[in-house]
């Protein structure tokens, strides 16, 4: 058995997509409650009312065996207007929550900012664009470090940071349809990983018994075909998506290769004094990252991309985010024809967390912890209340036997929260698409939502998942009751 012993087993979730309860309590309104929404989908308001649910939510973790609940706080609730005045009940509602893990030995790991930005913020500064945003972001964090340095070891700065940047010429996740130039993003960028750092810095100080890192969604790039012009696309790929944010928080520096997509790209990177040694000595303690299968890469030479008849397409559809993919001079998204097809039809990788976990294990030489991973598809409620969801058990099945290979090869895994502990509202496609082990009774209606007692069912995976965190991952077969 290759799973250390004290390994975090777990699952994951973010504010906006669980919580709901969004007017409550005072809590201040992020860009998601705002956000344009896909036609027929829910909205965030009400998403998986974890807020009035969560002892109950955490009780069935519990009964899975969790050791780690990955969450988020939403920046709302704690400032209303993203800065100024504390809203003590926010502050209270994560208290209680992290005290009902720890009634259960569960470890709460907790993202800091996942996506919901404060609506006052976006509106006052333009959300990332400005530097002004650093202080803000630092505020936030120490309001946080103050309030919560008994209950919290583990912190995470941002979820994905990297793919607002890497797919944000369309702003999808902000939910302004607009286009946003490689300059405006990578400066966008600059700021967050000069404020990522100094959180770090601050984290270090205020909670000196915390550990921080980040939690970007990292791929390998596999080379098309043998071909070196494809080779070199997947180096160069790998650089632009993930390295530039891990080599700038654990070297201080940006890969050579950016740098010179950046002078093919025009795009100029306004660095301050300070800006590099600030992230030089930071020092994150262990990354984490979220892995939903690899990338494969082919050679694209340079050409301008022109994104503006995209600017209404359904991004629903994965060509549209393949073709965002595409990076003029560095390598086009491509399918890849080895990878397993599942027992439903849907094709997956169940090697990318070992061989992405061994490659930055190799490169970092620290612990990692995979924050997110899973199969986010439609579920069906049967009458007498169960979910056969075999799809997802063999889907994160394969992926943990891998994983586990991994760990024996060398990757410094301390931790596994897939997406997700209970079904939530998924970014762009609503609560239909569902990622949990705990099935919850909603449905697209935001009226319904409203008033519905949204009941929890543990779904097949459910039963799965606790016999694999029972022996350990020893025993990932199972005849599914
Ligand atoms: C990750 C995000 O990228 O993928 C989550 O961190 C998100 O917030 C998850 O929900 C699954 O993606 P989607 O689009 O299916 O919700």
């Amino acid at each position: 058995m290759s799973f250390p012993k004290d390994f975090l087993w777990g699952a994951s979730s973010s504010s906006a997509q669980i919580e709901g309860g969004y007017n409550e309590d005072g809590r201040g309104l992020s860009i998601w409650d705002v956000k344009e929404l896909n036609s027929g989908t829910c909205s965030f308001h009400y998403a998986s009312d974890f807020y009035h649910h969560y002892k109950e939510d955490i009780a069935l973790m519990a009964e899975m065996g969790f050791k780690a609940y990955r969450m988020s706080i939403s920046w709302s609730r704690i400032l209303p207007n993203g800065e100024g005045e504390v809203n003590q009940k926010g502050i209270d509602f994560y208290k209680d929550v992290f005290k009902e893990c720890y009634k259960y030995g569960i470890e709460p790991i907790v993202t800091i900012f996942h996506f919901d930005l404060p609506l006052a913020l976006q509106e006052k500064y333009g959300g990332w664009n400005d530097r002004r945003m650093i202080d803000a972001y630092l505020n936030y964090c120490k309001v946080l470090f103050e309030n919560y340095k008994d209950d919290v070891k583990y912190w995470l700065t941002y979820n994905e940071q990297n793919m607002l940047i890497f797919f944000g010429a369309l702003d999808m996740l902000g939910g302004s349809k607009t286009f946003q130039s490689g300059n405006t993003l990578y400066n966008q960028a600059h700021i967050q990983n000069v404020a990522q750092a100094k959180a770090i810095h601050l984290c270090h100080e205020m909670c000196p018994s915390a550990k921080i890192g980040p939690a970007p969604n990292i791929t390998t790039s596999y080379p098309k075909t043998c071909n070196p012009v494809d080779y070199l696309a997947a180096m160069n790929m790998d650089d632009l998506r993930n390295n530039f944010y891990l080599d700038a928080l654990v070297f201080g520096k940006y890969p050579q290769s950016v740098l010179r997509y950046f002078k093919m790209n025009d795009i100029t990177i306004d660095v301050q004094d300070g800006d590099f040694e600030c992230m030089e000595t930071c020092h994150p303690d262990f990354i984490g990252f979220n892995c939903y299968g690899n990338d494969t890469t082919e050679h694209l030479e340079y050409y301008k991309v022109d994104f503006s008849d995209m600017l209404n397409a359904d991004n629903r559809d994965m060509s549209y985010l393949m073709k965002l993919m595409d990076k003029p001079g560095v390598g086009r998204a491509s399918q890849n024809e080895y990878f397993t097809k599942g027992e439903d039809g849907h094709s997956f990788d169940p090697y990318c967390i070992r061989v992405t976990a061994r490659r930055l294990t190799d490169r970092y030489h620290l612990p990692v912890i995979i924050t997110e991973n899973g199969y986010g598809r439609p579920d069906v409620l049967e009458e007498d209340g169960n979910i056969h969801d075999s799809y997802r058990i063999e889907h994160l099945r394969e992926t943990i036997r891998q994983m586990e290979i991994g760990i024996e090869e060398g990757a410094n895994i301390m931790g596994y929260c897939p997406w997700s502990a209970v079904d939530l509202v998924s970014t762009r496609e609503g609560i239909s698409k569902r990622y949990g082990f705990i099935y919850v009774d909603r449905d697209e209606d935001d009226e319904k939502a409203k008033s519905s007692q949204m009941k929890r069912y543990r779904k097949d995976s459910f039963y799965w998942y606790k016999q694999v965190i029972e022996t350990n991952g020893e025993k990932l077969d199972m005849e599914v009751r």
